[in-house]
């Protein structure tokens, strides 16, 4: 019979067969699905592993330091952090489609990790997190012939040119699965349970350029409503939660004066795999909490609405 510690030892073998003496370079997004892959890998194959965190600067708050704190000081695992900021915001600039968003920070991933890779001295493989659902739901959409719906940057190989093989213990997982995994490899729960984080990451949560000045604002928005979530004691009952930053002004009014600011979305779901999503049905009294504190709070916002979208035919992402 199936077992999570049969897995684990299954692909712990599996992997060791594949890579043999080689090294291999593992892209850490921050999320739980790229770090159960790292921590499987490097239990596989220690320290012919190194991870690279690259920061595209497109994170939650306090996500960057929390990463490379659980890697290299808890793990002791061997990680570079990138902070590439500055080139994915000014590739971003300009750019306003959803699906050229994700082209350009999937491309801008592979050269940073390319550039990485070259440093390290010829890593032959690359290691992801990609789970089942995303290899499916990249391929096609069940509906109809072949409609890419969001074409997620963590699959579907790389260019030639870097000639790396893949590594991707997870491709056959569904994300609670993962999460059983993480527990079994000892990742703390807290950090197991946490909600699933787009590879593109804010970029998608802004339609509409991306800026430093979105990216930061929404930050505050988002964190404000993750602490209410947690608050509350929802986190754990909710699959993912989030804000989102509408390039959108509409007037308000504060003291005695007008304003004239954007509008922050709040979208929280249920899922079991993210495939179809049922929105989380807040108390109003919740709402009017946050809704309150990410005005009063976050300088540039003035006003909150609620995404009561389920999916289909809604998708979690705004993007
Ligand atoms: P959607 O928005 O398609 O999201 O309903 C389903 C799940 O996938 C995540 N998502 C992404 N993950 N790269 C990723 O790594 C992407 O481009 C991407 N787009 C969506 C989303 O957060 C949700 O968990």
């Amino acid at each position: 019979t199936w077992s999570m510690a049969g897995f684990r030892a299954a692909k712990i073998a599996e992997i060791r067969e594949q890579v043999g003496k080689e090294k291999v370079l593992c892209g850490l997004s921050g999320g739980v699905d790229s770090s159960v892959a790292a921590l499987l890998i490097h239990e596989a194959i220690g320290d012919q592993l190194t991870c690279v965190f690259v920061d595209h600067g497109l994170l939650r708050q306090g996500e960057a330091e929390q990463v490379v704190s659980l890697f290299r000081e808890h793990y002791h695992i061997p990680l570079v952090h990138v902070d590439a900021s500055d080139v994915f915001m000014a590739g971003l600039a300009g750019i306003t489609d959803p699906e050229k968003k994700r082209k350009f920070i999937g491309g801008a991933f592979i050269d940073v990790f390319e550039a990485e890779a070259k440093k390290i001295g010829g890593a032959r493989f690359l290691a992801q997190g990609t789970l089942y659902p995303d290899v499916i739901e990249s391929v096609s959409f069940t509906g109809g012939p072949s409609v890419t719906i969001k074409s997620h940057h963590n699959v579907g190989g790389l260019p030639a040119r870097m000639n790396m093989a893949l590594v991707e213990p997870l491709r056959e997982l569904f994300k609670d699965e993962v999460r059983r995994l993480g527990v079994e490899l000892g990742l703390p729960p807290a950090f197991v349970g946490r909600h699933p984080f787009p590879g593109p990451g804010l970029a998608i949560r802004i339609p509409g350029e991306v800026t430093k000045e979105a990216c930061d604002t929404l930050r505050k928005a988002d964190a404000i409503y993750l602490e209410e979530i947690r608050k509350a004691g929802l986190y754990d009952d909710i699959w993912q939660a989030f804000a989102v930053l509408l390039p959108v002004r509409t007037v308000g009014v504060m003291g005695d004066g007008r304003t004239y600011d954007k509008v922050c979305g709040l979208r929280a779901v249920t899922s079991v795999d993210g495939m179809t999503a049922d929105v989380y049905p807040f108390d109003s009294a919740f709402l009017s909490r946050c809704a309150t504190r990410i005005v009063n709070e976050v300088q540039g916002i003035n006003r909150v609405v609620y995404d009561y979208t389920s999916k289909p035919p809604g998708t979690i992402e705004w993007e």
